[in-house]
C-alpha cells in the first residue's frame, strides 16, 4: 500500500531496550542464586561461560541510568527464576527478591516503566533434574514463581511477558541450552510437544492469575514471530510457507489469544503420533488465559520451498533448516545478511506486523530486533556502529509504514538495551546501544562505553521516531 501521509508514532509510545537476566546479569552464583540450566550447559566451544556476562548484578545503577539517558520510556529485562527460587520451587532467597526491587526502583526513578519478562531461557537447573517442562508439575512451578513475582513486584510492575520465544525453545531447545529430552524416549517430537504443551498450559494459567491478582496489569506472550514467504508462486510453495507458518508462528498465538491448536500443526502431530496429552483441567486453562497484548521478537523473515521429506530441522533460531514432511528452508537471495549469516527484511517486518494485527486485533510491543556485530572499541572510547544505526532505522521506518497501515503499536524494545552475552555464539556477538568492555574470555574492565547507536537512539526518543538522521 502507497500511502500520501504517515501517521505519527501514539504519544505515548513506549521506547526501550531489551535484555535477559542470565545473558547479561552474570553473578550467576552469587547471594543466594541457584544454578539455572544455562550455568550447567555446556557452552560452544570458544564462547564464554554465563558467570559475569556484563555484570549488570553489580551494574545495574549505571546501566540503568545510561538507558534513562538515552531517553528510554521502558526497559524490558527478565527475572532469573532460580535467583527467586533456589531451587526453582519452596524456598525464597531474600537477596533475590531485593535484587529485582533494586531493579524496579531504580527504573521508577527514572520514570522508565519495567516491561518483565517472566522466564527468559534459563529454568532453575533443580527443575531439569525434575524432569524440567516434561514434568506436568512444571505448570505448577511456574505459577508459583509466577506468584511469587506478582506479590513481590506487582505494585510497581504493570507490563509482563510470560516465556521469551517459546517457539524457539520447542524448535531449536539444544542451540539455546534448554529442552531436555528424558533418556530412552523413543517419540523425541512427541515429548517435545508435550513440553511445549506444558509451557502453553503455564502460560495461560499465569495470564489468569495475573489478571485475578492485579486488576490493573497487563500481560502479554512473547514469541519470536517472523512471516514465512514461499519461495515462488508454485502452489506448493505456498502450501509449505502455509505449514511453516503455522508450526512456527501460529502455533504460539492462536494458542495464547484463542486457546486453540492450531489445525495444521495438530494434524502434522497426528501424522507423527505426538499430539500431547491433555490432563485434567488443561482445555479449560488455555481457553481462560488471555493476553492483553502481543509482545514479539523479530529479527528477519524466513524463506521456504515444498518438503521433499527428508529435512533434518536444528539450526537456529533464524537459520532454521525446515521441517520435515512441512517445508524445507532456502536462503532469500532478495536480502543481505548479518555478520552472522542472519538476513535483514526490513520489509518483511511490516508485512509481519500487518499479518500478527490482522490475524489477532491486539496491541503489539516488540520485544527484540537488532543486529548482532564485531563491534571495535576505539582508543577515544568511540565504537562506531552505523551497520547498526542502518538496520534500526530501517525497521523503524517500516514500523512507521505499518503503524500508517492501521496497525496498533504499544512499543519498541530492540535487543539489547547493552551488550551481552549470545545464546550460542558469545560475546562477539554484540548487540547492545552501550558497549562493555570485556572480549570473549578477557574480561577486562567491564567499563561502559556509548556507542554511536546510542546517541542516534537517544535523538529518535526524544523526536518520538520523527527523527531518524544520522
Ligand atoms: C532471541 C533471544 O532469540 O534472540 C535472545 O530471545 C537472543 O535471548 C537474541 O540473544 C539474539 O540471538 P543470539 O543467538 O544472536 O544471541
Amino acid at each position: 500500500m502507497l500511502h500520501k501521509s504517515l501517521k505519527p508514532f501514539p504519544e505515548e509510545f513506549l521506547w526501550g531496550a531489551s535484555t535477559s537476566a542470565y545473558q547479561v546479569e552474570g553473578a550467576n552464583l552469587e547471594d543466594g542464586k541457584g544454578p539455572s540450566c544455562q550455568d550447567v550447559k555446556k557452552v560452544p566451544e570458544g564462547t564464554s561461560e554465563l558467570d559475569v556476562c556484563a555484570d549488570q548484578y553489580h551494574r545495574y545503577k549505571e546501566d540503568i541510568a545510561l538507558m534513562a539517558e538515552m531517553g528510554f520510556k521502558v526497559y524490558r529485562f527478565s527475572i532469573s527464576w532460580s535467583r527467586i527460587l533456589p531451587k526453582g520451587t519452596g524456598e525464597v532467597n531474600p537477596k533475590g527478591i531485593e535484587y529485582y526491587n533494586n531493579v524496579i526502583n531504580e527504573c521508577l526513578k527514572y520514570d522508565i516503566i519495567p516491561l518483565v519478562t517472566m522466564f527468559h531461557f534459563d529454568m532453575p537447573a533443580a527443575l531439569d533434574e525434575r524432569g524440567s517442562w516434561s514434568n506436568p508439575e512444571s505448570v505448577d512451578w511456574f505459577l508459583e514463581f509466577a506468584k511469587t513475582m506478582f506479590e513481590n513486584y506487582g505494585d510497581r510492575v504493570k507490563y509482563w511477558l510470560t516465556i521469551n520465544e517459546q517457539n524457539m525453545l520447542t524448535l531449536v531447545g539444544p542451540v539455546i541450552g534448554t529442552l531436555c529430552i528424558p533418556e530412552g524416549c523413543t517419540n523425541v517430537l512427541k515429548e517435545t510437544y508435550q513440553q511445549n504443551h506444558h509451557m502453553l498450559v503455564a502460560q495461560a494459567k499465569a495470564m489468569a492469575l495475573c489478571h485475578e491478582m492485579l486488576p490493573e496489569a497487563k500481560i502479554g506472550p512473547a514469541p519470536n514471530i517472523a512471516l514465512i514467504y514461499p519461495a515462488s508462486n508454485k502452489p506448493e510453495d505456498q502450501l509449505a510457507a502455509q505449514n511453516m507458518n503455522a508450526v512456527r508462528n501460529w502455533l504460539y498465538l492462536d494458542m495464547a489469544v484463542y486457546g486453540k491448536y492450531n489445525n495444521l500443526v495438530w494434524s502434522y502431530l497426528e501424522e507423527h503420533d505426538a499430539t500431547p496429552e491433555f490432563h485434567e483441567g488443561d482445555a479449560e486453562a488455555l481457553a481462560n488465559g488471555h493476553p492483553d497484548f502481543i509482545g514479539f521478537n523479530y529479527y528477519s523473515t524466513g524463506t521456504v520451498e515444498a518438503s521433499d521429506g527428508t529435512e533434518e530441522g536444528g539450526g537456529d533460531q533464524q537459520n532454521s533448516r525446515g521441517v520435515a514432511g512441512l517445508a524445507k528452508n532456502i536462503k532469500n537471495p532478495n536480502l543481505m545478511k548479518t555478520e552472522f549469516g542472519w538476513e535483514i527484511d526490513p520489509i518483511g517486518f511490516r508485512a509481519t506486523l500487518r499479518e500478527v494485527y490482522s490475524r489477532y486485533r491486539l496491541p503489539i510491543v516488540i520485544t527484540e530486533n537488532g543486529l548482532g556485530a564485531y563491534d571495535k572499541l576505539e582508543e577515544d572510547g568511540s565504537v562506531h556502529d552505523p551497520y547498526r544505526i542502518t538496520y534500526l532505522r530501517e525497521h523503524i521506518k517500516q514500523m512507521q509504514l505499518a503503524i500508517t497501515d492501521g496497525v496498533e503499536m504499544m512499543g519498541y524494545c530492540p535487543w539489547s538495551a547493552i551488550d551481552l552475552i549470545s545464546t550460542h555464539e558469545g560475546m562477539k556477538k554484540r548487540y547492545g546501544f552501550i558497549y562493555v568492555d570485556r572480549d570473549e574470555f578477557d574480561l577486562k574492565t567491564l567499563n561502559r562505553f556509548r556507542k554511536d547507536s546510542f546517541f542516534w537512539y537517544k535523538k529518535v526518543i526524544a523526536s518520538n521516531g520523527e527523527d531518524l538522521s544520522d
